[in-house]
């Protein structure tokens, strides 16, 4: 079935924070932000800026009833800048006025001086400071101090990957609304409603009943709405709590180009050590992660990289270490694949540089040293139903990868300008929050006594198609129409405690919440026909297709008879429940556990053609074979694929994040910020889904969808640089993402 979303979206109906009606009396903010990136603020003057037409109010830290600060996992990082700013896009203060456009045109009359610092934008530099965000940690497996020596092939090298700017098609955002005894409710794009409303309530000072945050849906947030959703929508709820009236801030996109964090860049120094067969057989690699001026979710983000550092290989001795180094940016935060994406292009820029010393294709080397079952990762856990293997055979068969090579081979011998290449791109993403508390759902489900359903869960709707799958479950359990049942707004009145919506496990999480709720009213309801039969020699209750089978004969009770009968026998029609991914742990002491439900992999083979006199570039096809467990939702998961590939594809070859030299963004806008467009996106993007029916892993034997295909798009890179490399053989590949059209250009035409 479709998603159900579609047609809204369509239509243009779907209302998200700016859809909103406001109520009568609405204020706007506007944020000022530092222009610089580190500095002390010695003078700061509103008095100007207060007596503007409009202006009701300026709030800077110094109006913050409860705590200035906003820190998740680490309380380092403020809500408005007091005496330092630490980089360029900080909030100092925001003016609340009748209009949007009063607003902005006063930031500009305040009146504010700073004695800048040096700032620091290179980890690097950072980590040689000193300046941590936390600890550095270390996974190992086996021994690769000892391991080296008896390796018939070292490699080592550094490798560069670069930003990725969100570009959420809503921008940051919220509106909040004071009610009576000082309580305030948020309507805010978040995906995490309840950071939302434990923040806000620490800035406010209050108790977290008195602040309820509501999500109807949020236009996409690929990780960047998981922590950085919070400053805006505390911003409003400050707003409105001081001057009792309702605050909306939606931010410019430029602002938030600007002001919020992105994914980070990373550089990395790698060491591989093979045997003349082609195994691996020690791997080291430190990752040197740019985290920004704050935590944010950094110290998980640095986990997931330590995690999938070693990608779908086994490798019996590897020490992976991630050193969080603190930089004069916006604090960089989540974004699809959270450090995973990162750790892969290392890996898989060692494997090509290796096979290129060996002469030979580096698929060679990747399907020699695929996980299988029974393999230990560096953490410790040994995989189980591993499908990686299956993957690649599937790929090589499905897609006549031999064929393709050959005709490869045969197009670039014939042309001189054009050059065409392959790669093909394994992947292993481990599904579950790393950080294990996180695991866990509520579901709360309401049938009205006309038969038609109502569910809340913690599920934040972003495009992905949580809450058709949700409607999917209901429908399933209950085996009623699906038409019958809506997924309510996330909020934090109905749902408590919600995770965010993050680490592509909200289908997972919600959907085995709701399914517990539902078989509850399920069961009530069968018990209340049982009792109704009582002495008839009633053996079975069920309901199918909204009818009700007593011993396997179909009855004339429907589906809304029997929810009205129930109700008048005063039996309740609503249930709560509560879902936690079952035995996952880890031991953060040794590095060990089994963090994950499931692993998800698959394998992407990926066809460029190279313009080597223009160093442009066009993506044939990505050919994929992935496995989604039995897909919960062909549809859904086709399209997660596609957007997954296509951001993944953006984030190694166009889109680009270029500074000044003082670290002001060079690239906030559209016209110097390219992300991938129709006309680039793959002239063709092909999946197969393995069939792989029998595993029991997420909700419905499905397994999660929504960041793993991104890694396919690192798969581009490799393509693009054998492509290069038929061109110009002597090629000093580079390993550093985004290869934009204009770094093949001057690699193609290097002096030697
Ligand atoms: N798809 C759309 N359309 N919009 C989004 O913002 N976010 C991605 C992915 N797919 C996103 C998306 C990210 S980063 C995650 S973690 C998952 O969706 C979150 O949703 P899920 O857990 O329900 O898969
Ligand atoms: N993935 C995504 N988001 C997260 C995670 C994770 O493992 N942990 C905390 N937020
Ligand atoms: Mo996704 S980066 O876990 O929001």
């Amino acid at each position: 079935m479709k998603n159900t979303d579609a047609c809204l979206h369509v239509r243009g109906e779907s209302v998200f924070i700016d859809d909103r009606l406001v109520p009568e009396g609405t204020l706007y903010a506007a944020v000022l932000s530092s222009p610089v990136p580190h500095a002390k603020i010695i003078e700061f003057d509103i008095s100007k800026a207060k007596s503007v037409e409009g202006v009701e109010g300026i709030f800077t830290a110094d109006d913050i009833p409860g705590v200035n600060q906003i820190g998740n996992i680490i309380k380092d990082e403020v809500l408005f800048a007091d005496e330092e700013v630490h980089y360029i896009g900080q909030p100092i203060a925001i003016v609340v006025s009748k209009s949007d456009v009063i607003s902005h045109k006063t930031i500009n009359e305040i009146k504010i001086e700073f004695v800048k610092f040096t700032p620091v934008f290179d980890p690097r530099e950072s980590y040689k400071k000193g300046q941590l965000i936390t600890p550095t940690r270390t996974f190992s497996l086996g021994d690769v101090d000892n391991e080296w020596k008896k390796c018939d092939l070292l490699i080592e090298g550094t490798v560069e990957s670069g930003g990725q700017e969100h570009i959420y098609m809503e921008t940051q955002g919220a509106l909040a609304y004071p009610s009576e005894d000082g309580t305030i409710k948020i309507i805010s794009s978040t995906q995490a409603p309840t950071a939302v409303q434990r923040i806000a309530a620490n800035v406010l000072g209050l108790p977290m009943n008195k602040i309820e945050v509501d999500v109807l849906r949020i236009g996409g947030g690929f990780g960047g709405k998981e922590d950085q959703a919070v400053p805006w929508a505390v911003m409003t709820a400050l707003a409105s709590f001081k001057l009792k009236k309702p605050v909306k801030l939606v931010l410019h996109r430029k602002e938030d180009i600007i002001m919020t964090g992105k994914r980070h860049s990373y550089s990395s120094d790698y060491k591989m050590g093979l045997s003349k067969g082609g195994k691996i057989l020690a791997y080291e690699v430190t990752f040197y992660q740019n985290a920004g001026a704050a935590a944010d979710l950094s110290t998980a983000i640095m986990e997931r990289s330590l995690f999938h550092a070693t990608n779908s290989y086994y490798i019996p001795n590897a020490k992976i270490t991630c050193i969080s180094c603190k930089t004069n940016l916006p604090p960089n935060t989540a974004f699809r694949g959270f450090g995973a994406p990162q750790a892969l292009f290392v890996m898989e820029s060692a494997i090509y540089k290796a096979a290129d010393k060996l002469g030979i294709n580096p698929s060679v080397l990747q399907e020699k040293n695929l996980i299988k079952d029974g393999d230990e990762f560096t953490y410790g856990m040994i995989l189980k139903n591993s499908t990686a293997r299956k993957c690649w055979q599937t790929a090589e068969k499905h897609y006549s990868i031999e064929k393709l090579y050959k005709d490869v081979k045969e197009f670039n011998s014939k042309n001189k300008i054009f050059k065409k290449g392959i790669s093909m791109m394994p992947i292993c993403f481990g599904i579950s929050f790393t950080n294990t508390m996180l695991n866990q759902a509520s579901a709360l489900v309401h049938v009205y006594t006309d038969g038609s359903v109502s569910v809340s869960t913690a599920a934040v709707e972003m495009g992905q198609g949580v809450n058709t799958k949700i409607r999917q479950v209901a429908s399933e359990v209950f085996s009623i129409n699906i038409n019958r049942i809506r997924v309510e707004s996330t909020n934090t009145s109905r749902v408590s405690n919600t995770s965010p919506t993050a680490a592509s496990t909200g289908a997972d999480l919600n959907g085995g919440a709701t399914r517990i709720a539902c078989m509850n009213i399920l069961e009530r309801l069968k018990n209340f026909v049982s009792d109704k039969h009582k002495n008839q020699n009633l053996k079975t209750v069920e309901i199918m297709d909204e009818v009700v089978y007593l011993n396997g004969k179909k009855t004339g009770l429907k589906w809304d008879e029997l929810i009205n009968e129930a109700y008048t026998n005063r039996i309740s029609l609503s249930a709560q429940a509560h879902y936690a991914t079952p035995d996952i742990y880890f031991d953060k002491k040794k590095e060990k556990g089994e963090p994950f439900a499931y692993h998800v992999f698959g394998v992407a083979v990926t066809e460029v053609t190279l313009d080597c006199l223009k160093g442009i570039y066009e993506i044939d096809s990505v050919k994929i074979v992935h496995d989604a467990g039995k897909s919960f939702n062909r549809l859904i998961d086709l399209g997660q694929m596609e957007g997954g590939v296509v951001q993944g594809i953006g984030w190694a070859t166009i889109e680009e994040l270029m500074y000044a030299k003082d670290g002001k963004l060079l690239t906030d806008s559209f016209s110097t910020y390219k992300i991938p467009d129709i006309y680039f996106a793959p002239f063709e993007i092909k999946v197969h889904f393995l069939e792989n029916k029998n595993t029991q892993v997420g909700i419905f034997n499905s397994k999660a969808i929504g960041e793993p295909p991104f890694l396919y798009g690192i798969g581009t890179y490799f393509a693009l640089t054998k492509a290069m490399k038929e061109f110009r053989p002597d090629l000093k590949e580079k390993f550093s993402i985004p290869l934009t059209p204009e770094k093949v250009l001057l690699a193609l035409y290097e002096k030697p």
